[in-house]
């Protein structure tokens, strides 16, 4: 159904030369060769580019007809300055610049020893595949031709790994963009888990989809009280990698799965509304990281915990008031029926809780507060552990997807306290994103290192920019698995 599903994947391939046949050949140039007078790649001229304008600042990209085919000059930025950042950037515009063309060949990063190959072909996939993802309904077709993509420089044995190992990661962000795309009328619960399960059967991912009745023996009481107002039914849904050997340790992800969130009694806006078919973002980037991990296959083991229902407001939908036990028995009054996204979080850490994995990571487009924090590209970091902690900054630092600690402090515990519940499920009207991180953390068992990451604002991207597309941006999947692969419990 979706356009960004059937799209065949980009073919990347290595060479030490450009391909004869190449349509497209592209070099990066750094201001200082730019500004030296060493030659320039053929076809390149100093004078025109001057004219043109152009000036290798990151994200400038000139094109050049030359001889039958066409030479594009990649603005890189000063030498010490590049970065797989700035080559995913880079690359990104590149891709957008000659996306009607068939086949590209690009050597970015040989002018610079800055990053290593490997990282730099890593980066340069990201950046050309994931700025070239379409999703849409549209009756016409799109113009997009670029099918081969060959990175001219290095063939080593790691750039060859690391560019299917990137190829691997961008079908999962992909995978976790169709997800966020497809409305949340056609995307319900009960397709979400459909899909799910489809994916884990075909990478040999052990899967368990709990329908509505397995959900209430289960007592997921937050679960059923965000899905009392819908005609769909809840699913929760539990995959499973199991690496070969003995696992070296377990890491849990919890993700958020509303397929649509109204805002249920406590209605939102129209405009406020309007996007959030986006408030699966969470559980997307678990699905998009746990199809990587087959290929990946990192050595510990990872369970994922997906609830899935939509808020809405039919006529036996929660009212503000109402009390909910969630699963480990803690009870929350639910005084606005739009902050519930804790509630079905709090029965999915109870349920990762009871397994005993050495860390628990949740993903959440939780609240506008962090947005309004940290803006639409930095996703707000809390939890307990400073070490395992540091490990997610270091995967967030290693990917790109950027992230920001806010803290969880005690004191500020009393202001979700309730007179007739354990807690409420709002707290006063500042510090928002820190609130629910305190009362996510009633969910996590003593002891258990956790992550919680509120991406309200990088799930979704209101238009494009570099790698990042319109709608669904996966954030999170790339993170998850550079986390996955690095885990080290109790470190
Ligand atoms: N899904 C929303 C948070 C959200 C808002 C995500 C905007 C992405 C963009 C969440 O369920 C919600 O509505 N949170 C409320 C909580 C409030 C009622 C305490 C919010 O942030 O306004
Ligand atoms: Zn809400
Ligand atoms: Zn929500």
């Amino acid at each position: 159904i979706a356009l960004g599903g059937t799209r065949m994947p980009i073919q990347f391939s290595t060479a030490r030369r450009a391909p004869a046949r190449a349509e497209v050949v592209a070099h990066g140039l750094t201001t200082e060769v730019l500004a030296g007078d060493g030659p320039l790649p053929a076809g390149l001229d100093r004078g025109d580019l001057g004219r043109l304008g152009f000036t290798a600042k990151v994200e400038q990209v000139q094109v050049v007809p030359a001889e039958g085919r066409l030479v594009v000059a990649v603005g890189l930025g000063p030498a010490d300055g590049v970065d797989p950042d700035g080559l995913r950037r880079a690359s990104a515009c590149l891709a957008r610049a000659v996306r009607g063309r068939r086949s590209l060949a690009l050597d970015l990063a040989s002018v610079t020893d800055a990053v290593p190959r490997p990282e730099a072909a890593r980066a340069v996939v990201e950046g050309t595949a994931l700025a070239l993802y379409r999703f849409g309904y549209k009756s016409t077709k799109d113009e997009d031709r670029l099918s081969r993509v060959t990175l001219v420089g290095s063939t080593a044995a790691g750039v060859r790994t690391a560019v299917e190992q990137a190829t691997a990661v961008v079908e999962g962000v992909k995978l976790a963009r169709d997800l966020v795309n497809e409305p949340g009328g056609s995307l319900t619960p009960p397709k979400f888990a459909n899909r799910v399960r489809r994916m884990a059967r075909d990478r040999g991912l052990t899967v368990k989809v709990l329908d509505e009745a397995a959900i209430k023996r289960a007592r997921l009481g937050g679960l059923l009280g965000v899905s009392r107002g819908s005609t769909q039914p809840p699913r929760f849904v539990e995959l499973t990698w199991t690496p070969k050997g003995r696992p070296k340790g377990t890491i849990a992800l919890v993700g958020k799965g509303l397929t649509f969130d109204s805002g249920g009694l406590s209605i939102k806006s129209g405009v406020g509304m309007m996007d959030m078919k986006m408030d699966m973002g969470g559980a997307a980037a678990v699905v998009g990281a746990m199809s990587v991990l087959p290929v990946l296959a990192p050595r510990c083991r990872v369970r994922a915990y997906l609830p899935m229902t939509d808020n809405m407001l039919g006529g036996d939908a929660t009212r503000p008031g109402d009390v909910l036990t969630i699963r480990n028995g803690k009870t929350i009054e639910v005084l606005n029926t739009d902050a519930e996204g804790r509630l079905v979080l709090a029965d999915a850490l109870s349920m990762a809780s009871e397994a005993k994995p050495d860390a628990i990571v949740d993903l959440a487009t939780l609240t506008g507060a962090c947005m309004v924090a940290l803006g639409p590209r930095i996703a707000g970091l809390m939890g307990r552990d400073d070490g395992f902690l540091a490990q997610v900054e270091g995967a967030s630092a290693r990917t790109g997807e950027r992230v920001w600690r806010l803290p969880l402090p005690a004191d500020y515990r009393r202001m979700v306290d309730s007179p007739v519940a354990d807690m409420k499920n709002i707290g006063g009207p500042h510090g928002g994103a820190i609130t629910a991180g305190l009362i996510l953390g009633e969910f996590v068992a003593d002891g258990i290192p956790w992550a919680h990451l509120d991406i309200a604002g990088p799930a979704f991207a209101d238009g494009d920019d570099c790698e990042v597309t319109r709608g669904g941006t996966g954030f999170g999947v790339r993170l998850l698995v550079d986390l996955a692969c690095s885990f080290t419990p109790g470190g």
